[in-house]
């Protein structure tokens, strides 16, 4: 292809892109294929010679988009939105045409550098202490391993990192709620899965201080060394909010370093109302919020800000003869400052969606997502069999379906029917999470071009589902 080919392609491609968004509400938002029917469509061999543009598009919109599920439909509102924007794709467009390999400062200084700018900018606006240090990392699963192995390093005073680890008796906490990638993550750091320590929740499925209290001083008394604390501010489940403020003072008064996962709920903290969620922030020492959930800005896109990067840099940097620079020790090389050694230029797609929405779009858009979703649970509190089964805190709903004549485990039957009715039907996607022994549906309202008639078609859309699956039942 050439440059001629290039544009006019690329012409046509963002034509399409623009229609995509326009018309996207007629795609059913989650793909209905089979098992290895996309797989089935392709060939067993890679091409010998080269195809033409134009025919690759043909089977991408034929065989490909089909087996796409549609993350930016409106009615996507199962797990968290991965949401993206206009400005975002423009700035990946221009990473991708860039292709800069952004591993230290000599490989591209302004990727660096506008790295160090945009985390500050979100670091200030977030009203987080001004002494965190914000890196940009692939996502919230990476951030939480690079916390924990910083703060296993800190602990071991970088001994680990030399010797390995010598069964150590170190100990995680975190809440029965916090998300998979804190256990994902003592597993890779070989520490076992056995050494998380998984805490009791609250009433409102938020950490029990008192029972991480516990937990630490008989861990102590036992010989356990704990040493990090995973707070979540917005938990997968059910957005819960863990109580910082009480864990943060318990790990000051033990010397533990406290990691707060706020992969989802993160964005929250440019209001000004939800500040309350970091109350305590000041014991803090590193935290993690995903822009590629919820601040517009395609995947990948997760925030690191550490307190202590000096620490951070120390248990991650190796520097073999070909990496070493002139600028070493004056400028941010920030494959230090996590696991991989090459970096994809993602901070200009933030620094588009920053600057296109300013401050005061986003937080317009924040709390227009967290309206719609009040809206919403009041229509459940409203309609007969329909509950309500935890705090809405932001744009999350979990409610149920039930029916009193029925027993516990045929309403959660019921429940998981209606889910995947829904989610054939293609108009709706839903998950679901458990809340005690019962199945909660989670309708997470946080797509960047949401209005209210999408919120009211869902509404229709699952009471309609209601009706004929209760039809069915009888
Ligand atoms: C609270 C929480 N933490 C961490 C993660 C993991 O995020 P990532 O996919 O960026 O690793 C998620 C994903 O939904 C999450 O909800």
């Amino acid at each position: 292809m050439d440059s001629k080919e290039f544009r006019k392609q690329a012409h046509q491609m963002v034509d399409w892109m623009a229609d995509y968004f326009e018309n996207i509400t007629k795609y059913p938002v989650k793909s209905t294929v089979k098992p290895q029917e996309v797989l089935q469509q392709l060939p067993d061999k890679a091409p010998q010679e080269g195809e033409s543009m134009d025919k690759i598009f043909n089977d991408f919109l034929n065989i490909i988009l089909p087996g796409m599920t549609h993350w930016q439909h409106p009615n996507f509102l199962a797990y968290f939105p991965a949401n993206t924007s206009y400005a975002s794709i423009l700035g990946e467009m221009i990473t991708a045409t860039l292709g800069a390999q952004c591993m230290i400062w000599d490989t591209s200084p302004a990727a660096a550098e506008l790295e160090q700018r945009v985390t500050e900018w979100l670091r200030d606006a977030m009203q987080l202490p001004e002494y965190f240090s914000g890196v940009i990392q692939d996502t919230a699963s990476t951030a939480t391993l690079t916390a924990l192995i910083t703060a296993r390093e800190k602990f071991s005073n970088f001994q680990i990192n030399e010797h390995g680890l010598r069964n150590d008796l170190l100990r995680v906490y975190c809440s029965e709620e916090a998300h998979s990638s804190v256990e994902k993550a003592v597993k890779i750091m070989g520490l076992g899965r056995q050494s998380l320590v998984k805490i009791k929740t609250d009433s409102h499925l938020a950490m029990s201080a008192e029972s991480l209290q516990l937990a630490l001083e008989e861990d102590l008394k036992k010989g356990y060394k704990p040493f990090c604390v995973v707070a979540a501010i917005g938990t997968t489940g059910t957005t819960a909010v863990d109580p910082l403020q009480k864990i943060a003072k318990l790990c000051q008064s033990h010397n533990i370093w406290l990691h707060v996962d706020a992969a989802y709920a993160g964005p929250l903290l440019l209001l000004p109302e939800f500040q309350w969620m970091i109350e305590g922030i000041n014991q803090v020492d590193s935290l993690v919020f995903n822009a590629h959930k919820w601040l517009f800005t395609n995947f990948d896109c997760s925030i690191y800000f550490v307190k202590d990067k000096d620490s951070l840099i120390k248990s991650f940097e190796i520097l073999p003869e070909y990496l070493k620079t002139n600028s070493r020790g004056k400028v941010n090389d920030y494959r230090d400052w996590g696991v991989p050694l090459g970096r994809r230029f993602r901070a200009l797609k933030l620094w588009f969606v920053l600057r296109n929405y300013g401050i005061k779009g986003i937080q317009q858009k924040l709390r227009e997502h967290n309206r719609l979703a009040g809206i919403f649970a009041e229509w459940i509190k409203e309609a007969p069999n329909f509950e309500i089964l935890a705090p809405v805190n932001m744009n999350l709903v979990c409610f149920r379906y039930f029916d009193i004549a029925l027993s516990e485990e045929a309403v959660n039957e019921v429940n998981k029917q209606l889910m995947n009715k829904l989610n054939q039907s293609g108009e709706v996607y839903l998950t679901h999470t458990k809340i005690g022994n019962k199945i909660a549906l989670r309708a997470c309202f946080g797509q960047t071009y949401l209005e209210k008639k999408h919120v009211e078609f869902c509404w229709k859309s699952i009471q309609s589902w209601v009706q004929k699956t209760k039809i069915e039942q009888h």
